[in-house]
């Protein structure tokens, strides 16, 4: 019978999701550092950096709809984004690593 350590789950391994966070102008002054912060935090916190990239990025054409965050490679684009929504989209696009730390 393995021991309780041995019955964990291994370590996510190789990278799931990339975010892309708009830091041009109108993207930051609607708080796209805060959300970049938030979700390299909730990496930090669970983990998972070796499993998730965040890179903060240039303009993405949706100014005035920020903060806009996209997730490679499901190439999907999210607008509007707030800080508390961080960790729902580490779990929805990372959920072979969620299903270890989240
Ligand atoms: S400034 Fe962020 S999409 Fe243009």
């Amino acid at each position: 019978m393995p021991s309780a350590s041995n019955s964990q789950a291994p370590a996510p391994t190789g990278l799931q999701a990339t975010f892309y966070v708009c830091h041009n102008r109108t993207c930051r002054r609607d708080g796209s550092p805060a959300v970049y912060d938030a979700l390299q935090r909730i990496l930090q916190d669970l983990d998972l950096r070796a499993c998730v990239d965040v890179v903060p990025t240039g303009c993405m054409g949706n100014c005035g709809c920020g903060p806009v965050v996209a997730v490679a490679p499901v190439d999907r684009r999210y607008r509007y984004v707030q800080p508390k929504h961080a960790l729902e989209l580490v779990q929805r696009h990372c959920p072979t690593a969620c299903a270890v730390s989240c």
